[in-house]
């Protein structure tokens, strides 16, 4: 990591390993998913930026059903969150510093009226990006999580299925500068533009 540009850095790594096919921003490129953090606690403030990022992401109607829980490591609420991810998961969840779990809000008032939001785990997706190339941009660890128990954190965080979803978790973390790494992380690739855009017409050429 380093190019420090006022705060934010890019992963360099990550754009070396990355070729776009097509000029894009290289934050995008930049954004990784690693699983080595230092086991340090992220401060208030930047937990609070991950939201603030979170906060400003489009959405049907700008209903923002986007709803973030989390649990700060050392706090009462730390444990449940971890008893939800799959072992292999909670393994490299050790010294993460915070876990959330998102949610989606199925409903919203709209013009008076109780609307069913036909977007709501699209926007929530939305808003866990908006997050995760902040935080990423930071030098933090902010991974997805699909890797857990999805029936028992409704239980875990007392949300109700009838209108709330459980969309993914997220793991928080302090990333090791670059020379402190122990661990040579896999800078993932991606498919070509053409395995999923098509003209007019959907071409089914997925497996399942
Ligand atoms: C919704 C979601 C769920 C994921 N679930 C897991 C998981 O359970 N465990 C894990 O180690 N990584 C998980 N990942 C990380 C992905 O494996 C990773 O994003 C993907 O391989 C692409 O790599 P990159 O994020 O570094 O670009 C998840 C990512 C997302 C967005």
């Amino acid at each position: 990591m380093s190019n420090d540009c006022g705060g934010y850095t890019y992963d360099e790594d990550a754009i070396n390993a990355r070729k776009s096919d097509v000029k894009i921003h290289p934050v995008l490129l930049s954004r990784v998913s690693p699983r080595e953090m230092t086991g340090e606690l992220v401060s208030d403030e930047d937990i609070n930026s991950l939201f603030e990022a979170a906060r400003w992401a489009p959405s049907h109607y700008n209903l923002q059903p986007w709803r973030f829980i989390y649990a700060k490591r050392g706090t009462e609420h730390w444990q449940k969150f971890m008893d939800l991810l799959w072992p292999l998961n909670q393994q490299w969840c050790q010294t993460a510093s915070h876990l959330m779990v998102v949610l989606s809000s199925k409903w919203a008032e709209l013009r008076g009226e109780k609307h069913r939001i036909p977007t709501n785990s699209y926007d929530a997706g939305s808003a866990w990006m908006s997050m995760a190339i902040e935080g990423a941009a930071k030098g933090l660890v902010i991974h997805g999580i699909g890797g857990f128990d999805f029936d028992k954190a409704y239980e875990a965080v007392g949300a109700n299925k009838d209108t709330h979803n459980v969309e993914a978790m997220i793991v928080v973390g302090k990333r090791p500068a670059k020379a402190d790494r122990k661990q040579n992380e896999t800078i993932t690739p991606r498919n070509p533009i053409n395995t999923f855009v098509s003209e007019g017409i959907f071409k089914n050429n997925d497996k399942f």
